[in-house]
This record gives C-alpha cells, sequence and structure tokens, in this order.
C-alpha cells in the first residue's frame, strides 16, 4: 500500500499539464470517481487496523496534492484563456460606454446664455439665501407688497429669505461695480407655492440687464426681438403689453407669435397666436439711486424670463415637475438636442 501510495505521487507529481484537454485527463486519471484515488479509498479497508492511521494520513495529503495542482492548473488555464478572448483579438468591436445627455433646462439655459453672449452679454451670480434688502427693498417693493408675504416667499428667519427671483442679482451687480452692465444672471429661485404641473417651488430664471448713457426703451425691444428671433426663429414677431414690476418703470410683458402654431392658432397660445415670456420695462431711477449710481446720467433696461417656461413651450413639455423628477425615460428624450 506504501508503494502504491509513493508511485502514486511521482506521477501525479509528473503529469504536465499544458491544456484543457490535458487537464481534464488529469481529472478522470486521479481525481473522479473511477480515478486511481477514488481506488485507494476503496481499498484502505483491507489495510491492517494499526496501520490505517498512518496510511490513512498519507492517502488525504495524496488526495490534497492531486486537487491542488489541478485547481492552480484550471485556474490559469482560464485566465489565459480569457486573456485570448478579450484582450489579444484586437478585430473585436470596442467596448460601448453608455452616453448621459444635458437636462432640458440646461439645455435651454445655454441657448439663451449663448444668444446674449454673442451681443455681449456677460454672466453673473448671486446668493439664493437673500436679505430683504437685495430681494425686495433695493428693488423698489412697498413694505406691504404682497410678494413680501410668507405666503409667496420661503423666509429662514427675519433677516433672510430663499431668492424669489433673480433680479436680486441686479442690485448686487450694480452695488458692487461701475456702470455700463450688460448683464445675464442665470440662477435658481424660490417660491412658497401648491406643486402642480403648473407651479412649483422652486424653478429657474435668467434676467437680464443693461445699463448706459442714453440707453431707450427703443434699445430693449431691438435687444428683445433679437433675443426672439434667435430662439425661436427668423420669423417670430414680439408685442409688448404694458405692466407693472415695482423695479421698473414703464414695464411691460413679452409676449412671441405662436411658433407652435405660426400664431394661426393652437392649445399652446390659447387661440390667441401670442405666447407670454417674459417681463421687462426701464429700470426705475430709484432702483439705480439705491444702488449708488447717478439716475441723471445713466439709464438702462431689465427683463425676466423663466427657464422652465421657455423650455416647456420649446419641447412642449405639459408638466414642470418633469424637470426635477430625474426619470431616465424624460430625460433620455433630449439627448438628441445636446449640441
Ligand atoms: N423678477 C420678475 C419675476 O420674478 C421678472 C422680471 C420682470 C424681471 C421684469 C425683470 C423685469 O428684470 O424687468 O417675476
Amino acid at each position: 500500500m506504501r508503494d502504491r501510495i509513493k508511485n502514486l505521487l511521482d506521477k501525479i507529481e509528473q503529469f504536465k499539464i499544458e491544456n484543457a484537454a490535458q487537464a481534464e485527463q488529469f481529472r478522470l486519471e486521479f481525481l473522479s470517481k473511477k480515478g486511481e484515488l477514488n481506488n485507494l479509498f476503496a481499498d484502505f479497508k483491507n489495510v491492517l487496523n494499526e496501520d490505517k492511521k498512518e496510511i490513512g494520513a498519507l492517502i488525504n495529503q495524496l488526495k490534497e496534492k492531486g486537487q491542488s495542482k489541478y485547481d492552480a492548473l484550471k485556474q490559469s488555464l482560464s485566465a489565459s484563456d480569457n486573456k485570448t478572448n478579450s484582450f489579444e483579438d484586437y478585430t473585436k468591436p470596442g467596448f460601448q460606454y453608455a452616453s448621459g445627455g444635458l437636462h432640458p433646462l440646461t439645455i435651454t439655459r445655454q441657448s439663451i446664455l449663448s444668444i446674449f453672449e454673442r451681443i455681449g452679454f456677460t454672466v453673473a451670480s448671486g446668493p439664493e439665501i437673500e436679505d430683504d434688502w437685495h430681494n425686495f427693498s433695493a428693488l423698489n417693493f412697498p413694505e406691504d407688497h404682497p410678494a413680501r408675504d410668507m405666503q409667496d416667499t420661503f423666509f429662514i428667519d427675519d433677516k433672510f429669505a430663499l431668492r424669489t427671483h433673480t433680479s436680486s442679482v441686479q442690485v448686487r451687480l450694480m452695488e458692487n461695480n461701475k456702470p455700463p452692465f450688460r448683464s445675464l444672471m442665470p440662477g435658481r429661485v424660490y417660491r412658497n407655492e401648491a406643486i402642480s404641473a403648473r407651479a412649483h417651488c422652486f424653478f429657474h430664471q435668467v434676467e437680464g440687464l443693461y445699463i448706459d448713457k442714453n440707453v431707450s426703451f427703443a434699445d430693449m425691444k431691438q435687444t428683445l426681438l433679437y433675443f426672439s428671433k434667435e430662439m425661436f426663429g427668423e420669423q417670430t414677431k414680439i408685442r409688448l403689453r404694458p405692466s407693472y414690476f415695482p423695479f421698473t418703470e414703464p414695464s411691460a410683458e413679452m409676449d412671441v407669435s405662436c411658433f407652435i402654431c405660426n400664431a394661426k392658432g393652437c392649445n399652446v397660445c390659447k387661440y390667441s397666436g401670442w405666447v407670454e415670456i417674459m417681463g421687462c420695462g426701464m429700470v426705475d431711477p430709484a432702483v439705480l439711486q439705491n444702488c449708488g449710481i447717478d439716475a441723471n446720467v445713466y439709464s438702462g433696461f431689465a427683463f425676466g424670463m423663466g427657464i422652465e417656461r421657455i423650455a416647456m413651450l420649446k419641447y412642449r413639455v405639459n408638466d414642470l415637475r418633469l424637470f426635477s423628477e430625474n426619470d431616465v425615460r424624460f430625460l433620455k428624450q433630449f439627448q438628441a438636442a445636446n449640441d
């Protein structure tokens, strides 16, 4: 029995395995049910009782040797198999990486900014947590204006609130710099509204400010007409309706001719042929004075538009909530719109 074990050990050690077929042969010869090791175990019952302990240990050692030689070789064979398949076949197509896309609001914001950048506007930003002065008082909001109400504004404490519009950035810009100004101020704003398809407690705006000597209402009209044509198409017309904002005088609301039905009338423009896209006006001299700018020398215009509103019109999205839900089925549809 001892000799048999010794012989088998030699055989196992000398067995050359270089490929999968040889590994399988090794397994059949030594490790399988009908292999030599199992035969040894079968004959173990004939070993004398006093030798059982020693012989048993030897057989176990032998089995471990055989199994570990087989396992190690098998592993290295399968590693080199993989290597051949994935790295050495240069005719295989490359790995495919799923690509992401820009958010529709990002795409819209970038198109707005780039249209104005082409006529010399630069981009400025300000904080989302604002004090009363920058969000309201400097912009000429009277003490009892309803926008200052808790119902519209998220107050943090009696000094600070989440900004309700990006007009606050106008104030910071004018306070900290010298005219002329030709700036755009994109950003997120907050209002205390019940969330629905048409309203949300946060959304995004782009504010515009143009201040220089001798700026007139006609300059504003021409600038906004240029923007509208670039954004919605060469045939776009604009109209200005009188309105009221505390920080502009005169103030207007601007409509563009409906680019969905070519102003023929559809449910987007409610059969009027016009869609409202922004508020605008000549900056009130009181606001210029509040920001330390001489209103006898300088004048200018401001405007503000909602990015969601423009994206909804452009992409015909009918529920505001879709923009912040991050549903990939929605977001994926804008991949093609990335420039
Ligand atoms: N701040 C206004 C709002 O949130 C939008 C606006 C209107 C901005 C007229 C302006 C402006 O700069 O001139 O509704």
